[in-house]
């Protein structure tokens, strides 16, 4: 596993998985006396540095919270713009994440979106198949209820068809019934803004996910204060319900 040591001590391991809830694009332009749009425009910006950064630290995969399944209550402006800028961002930076060597993942409820967005994410996820760098999940029209209540038809679906016997349903089953149930669970969650809450981000996977909460806005988080997530995940103990380990 890749060690990393952002202040010369000595080096401790990184995250495998980290995700993050990007919030306070709107807040941030606020400040500014700048349209919402503004802030999430700066915010797609503060999306490739990220993507950028978190390959070069050696984080395996980044989960990103870029749309849930509630933002389709605000106003259709805003939901247009952030359409618009899902669709410039796979436009624009895809073959720049290709080459780079970046797999991308979708999870989130696809059925509902439009044809044109689907099908951008299915050319997104179809290009980059067989990369072997940084797995790059994108949670769009995500809602971890949604999530969870999918793997439930899932697994209903399979008792009924394929002979699934309800006695074998435990966690870890259900859990191969997730929208990416090959990826390990993400080790670290973070969230920018200040805001304390997972607003149903990954709910089934977050059970022993390491909470760093943030109050940088998204639209002004960089490498340094990935960094400084990194390094406060570093220093907490997990213990998955266990005991310390020895000597520590
Ligand atoms: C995060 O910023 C982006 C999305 C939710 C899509 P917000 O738009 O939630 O910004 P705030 O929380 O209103 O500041
Ligand atoms: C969570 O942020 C969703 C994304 C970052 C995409 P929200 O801004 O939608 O969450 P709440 O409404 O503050 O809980
Ligand atoms: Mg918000």
């Amino acid at each position: 596993m890749a060690k990393v040591s952002f202040d010369g001590t000595s080096g401790f391991e990184v995250p495998r998985h980290v995700a993050i809830i990007m919030d306070g694009n709107g807040r941030w332009a606020a400040a500014r006396g700048l349209p919402r749009g503004e802030g999430h425009r700066r915010g797609v910006e503060a999306l490739r540095r990220t993507v950028r950064a978190a390959g070069e630290i050696g984080i395996g995969i980044l989960t990103i919270f870029a749309f849930s399944s509630e933002n389709w209550s605000r106003p259709q402006s805003e939901i247009r713009d952030l359409l618009g800028l899902l669709r410039l961002f796979i436009r624009k930076d895809l073959s720049e994440l290709n080459r780079n060597n970046v797999r991308v993942r979708v999870i989130g409820d696809r059925e509902t979106l439009s044809d044109d967005v689907r099908g951008l994410l299915e050319e997104a996820e179809e290009l980059t198949r067989n990369n072997s760098g940084m797995t790059l999940v994108v949670a769009f029209n995500y809602g971890a209820r949604q999530e969870i209540a999918r793997a439930a038809q899932r697994i209903a679906e399979a008792v009924v068809s394929r002979g699934l016997s309800p006695a074998d349903i435990s966690a870890d089953k259900l859990s191969e019934f997730m929208d990416a149930p090959d990826l390990p669970d993400p080790d670290l969650i973070i969230r920018t803004s200040g805001e304390q809450r997972l607003s149903n981000f990954l709910l089934w996977q977050s059970a022993y996910s390491e909470l760093v909460f943030m109050p940088t806005f998204w639209p002004d988080f960089d490498r340094t204060t990935l960094e400084q997530a990194i390094s406060e995940y570093a220093r907490r103990e997990r213990r998955f319900g266990g005991l310390a380990a020895a000597g520590t």
